[in-house]
């Protein structure tokens, strides 16, 4: 099974007649096999300009067509290949994955909602409804014991609420509709150790949700999660359904495409494959922690990396279900859990939702150890 190119093969949604793709399949190949022809006559090709597959310590066992992208690839791929394309998705800030540090006393959730439009996509603007101006919302890290003071200013067109799956606390008391323009406050303890989601809770949540108005917890046990981590990110899944190609304006919530469950992007983070064109780092033999939460609103996540195994891995990040050895895990949606991994030697190593619908549709990204050169897909 190949390893490299078909689970980065993250790509623009379009629709392509097959006879244009096999067509274009064949004349790339075509133009493949004149260029080795001529490369081998010149003499040259073993100093030609290393190719991403080069970065990737492919190994003895891969085959050339394993080892590198293939033409084929980039005629499927075209909107990703495209200059102004490129030019997007360097400039995009990526969302930062890392686990933000602990502060001391009582944890201050001031989240301005906001109604904002937001790039998804390389070059594609969706317009959202958010916690605090992005989406996901803030991650919030607490420890457990700590009291949380969440204080909701609606800044946005309509109701919105915040649920959190951490708290144990009156729905109807705590998570209830807040008027734009108004303020709202309440408190609760986070006694329950683990990953959890929050997300706007108002009807119809579907449409709330996929909105952008979701985040992540980490609830800390006392003294830890054990062992320590080295690096810690936290991952948030999630999908976007489009009303419009979100290119020329802003599209905005399909709510027909939300009910059958088909987006046009599923994301790490609310944006397309971003952690594939700014890659986590890592290096070898650190326990690398990823806190992960499927925020849906409808998809579970089934997360794996490439390359390694889930050393361990605590369903719902509580610290008494532990899975040693596990490949895949499910997570599902309104769900969290934590996987720690490490890695044997230096290279790019996707991390994927295993259900393959959304890594087409953006749910990849890489984690770089040892600070190695290139890209998986360019
Ligand atoms: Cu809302
Ligand atoms: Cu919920």
């Amino acid at each position: 099974m190949s390893t490299i190119d078909p689970r980065l093969s993250y790509q623009q949604p379009t629709r392509t007649h097959p006879l244009v793709v096999a067509m274009a399949i064949f004349m790339s190949g075509l133009f493949a096999i004149v260029l080795v022809l001529v490369l081998v006559t010149r003499g040259d090709g073993g100093s030609t300009p290393a190719t991403p597959a080069e970065h990737v310590h492919a190994t003895a066992a891969a085959t050339p067509a394993e080892a590198n992208p293939t033409p084929a690839a980039t005629v499927v791929e075209p909107s990703h290949h495209t200059p102004a394309a490129t030019a997007v998705a360097d400039t995009h800030t990526p969302y930062p994955a890392e686990l933000p540090p602990l502060v001391s006393g009582v944890k201050q959730v001031r989240l301005t909602l906001k109604d904002v439009d937001l790039q998804i996509a390389p070059g594609v603007t969706f317009h959202a409804w958010t916690f605090a101006g992005g989406a996901p919302g803030p991650v919030i890290h607490v420890r457990q014991g700590q009291k949380v003071h969440v204080e909701l200013t609606n800044g946005g067109a309509i109701p919105h609420s915040i649920d959190f799956h951490a708290a144990r606390i009156a729905p109807n008391l705590a998570f209830k509709d807040v008027k734009p323009g108004e303020t709202f406050s309440f408190d609760f303890v986070a006694n329950d150790p683990g990953v959890f989601m929050y997300h706007c809770g108002t009807p119809p949540v579907l449409a709330h949700i996929a909105s952008g108005m979701y985040g992540a917890i980490v609830v800390d046990p006392k003294g830890g999660l054990q062992p320590k981590a080295d690096r810690s990110y936290v991952l948030v899944g999630s999908e976007w359904y489009l009303n419009g190609d979100g290119k020329s304006q802003p599209a905005s919530l399909d709510m027909e495409k939300a009910r059958h469950m088909q987006p046009d992007f599923v994301t790490w983070n609310g944006f397309a494959a971003q952690y594939k064109t700014h890659p986590l780092p890592a290096e070898v033999g650190e326990n690398v922690r990823f806190y992960v939460v499927a925020a849906g609103p409808s998809f579970d996540t089934a997360f794996h990396v490439v390359g390694t195994l889930l050393d361990r891995a605590w369903t719902d990040g509580d610290p008494h279900h532990v899975l040693t050895g596990a490949q895949t895990v499910e997570v599902p949606a309104g769900g969290g859990a934590i996987f720690d991994t490490h890695f044997d030697e230096n290279g790019l190593y996707p991390f994927v939702s295993h259900s393959f619908a959304s890594v087409d549709m953006g749910q990849v990204g890489l984690v770089n150890v040892g600070n190695v050169k290139g890209t998986m897909s360019h």
